[in-house]
């Protein structure tokens, strides 16, 4: 376990699925926690969670592609909590389609939210988090950032873009005594891929080396890891969680 006692944690897309089991384990190591989704009332299941870890939680809504009101949250968050010591961009949607038949509008939607909110949420905590010299950034990309796939253009794109964009910022930001990581996971159970065939997913069990699907809580071990001093001398990386898929 992190020892993030002390520390206050801002977790995107935290009313389910990855983003939950982030904001929970990052409330058991001990931060305190600001969450936000798309809507407030989403997030009642995730605030009741950290509470019952005894940490401070407040819920905030916010798409996370919209600046004014990602920096609006922010400082709501900075007024509640008084600090953020860990952002962790999470929030991601999926709009899978051939090429051919990609949608414009669902190529900007997809990079609005995945790769605009990264940076939207970054810019925002990151002076912050230069005055206080510290920080610690995890952005939830995807291996599919790293090896592409066929019907996730847009997706890949996206997720390509943040895995660029996380080691930019590590660059800029590491003399200012704050760090950005991205974790890369590869299938994990999670409403995001309950929608896939049958079919589709006994293919992708066979490619996983430690054959089974990832749980939430796989990525969210990984992400305390890297959010807690344990990793201080570790920024600019992407550390892919997915069975072996990507070596
Ligand atoms: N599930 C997987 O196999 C998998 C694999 C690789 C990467 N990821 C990434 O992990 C992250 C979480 O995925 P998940 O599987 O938990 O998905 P999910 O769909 O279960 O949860 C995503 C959360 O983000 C929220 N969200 C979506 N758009 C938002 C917006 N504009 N503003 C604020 N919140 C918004 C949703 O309401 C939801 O609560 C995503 O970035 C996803 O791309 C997931």
């Amino acid at each position: 376990m992190a020892d993030l006692s002390g520390r206050v944690a801002l977790v995107t897309g935290a009313a389910r699925g990855i983003g939950q089991a982030i904001a929970v384990r990052l409330a058991e190591d001990g931060a305190d926690v600001a969450v936000c989704d798309l809507k407030a009332e989403w997030l009642e299941e995730t605030r009741q969670k950290v509470s019952s870890a005894g940490r401070k939680v407040r819920s905030y809504e916010v798409n996370v592609g919209d600046a004014v009101g990602v920096q609006n949250v922010v400082q709501q968050v900075l007024g509640d909590f008084g600090r953020i010591d860990i952002l962790v961009n999470n929030a991601g949607i999926t709009r899978d389609s051939l090429l051919l038949r990609l949608d414009e509008k669902d190529w900007d939607d997809v990079l609005n939210v995945n790769l605009k909110g990264t940076y939207l949420f970054t810019r925002a905590v990151a002076r912050p988090m230069m005055k206080q010299r510290s920080g610690a950034i995890v952005n939830i990309a995807s291996i599919i950032g790293e090896i592409g796939n066929a019907g996730q253009c847009n997706y890949a794109a996206s997720k390509g873009g943040v895995i660029a964009f996380t080691k930019s910022a590590a660059k800029e930001l590491a003399a200012r005594g704050i760090r950005v990581n991205a974790v890369a996971p590869g299938f994990i159970q999670t409403r995001m891929t309950e929608a896939l065939p049958e079919e589709a997913r006994q293919k992708m069990l066979q490619m996983i080396p430690l054959a089974r699907f990832g749980q939430p809580e796989d990525v969210a071990n990984v992400v305390a890891f890297l959010a807690g001093d344990d990793a201080s001398y570790v920024t600019g990386q992407v550390v892919n969680v997915c069975g072996g898929m990507v070596t």
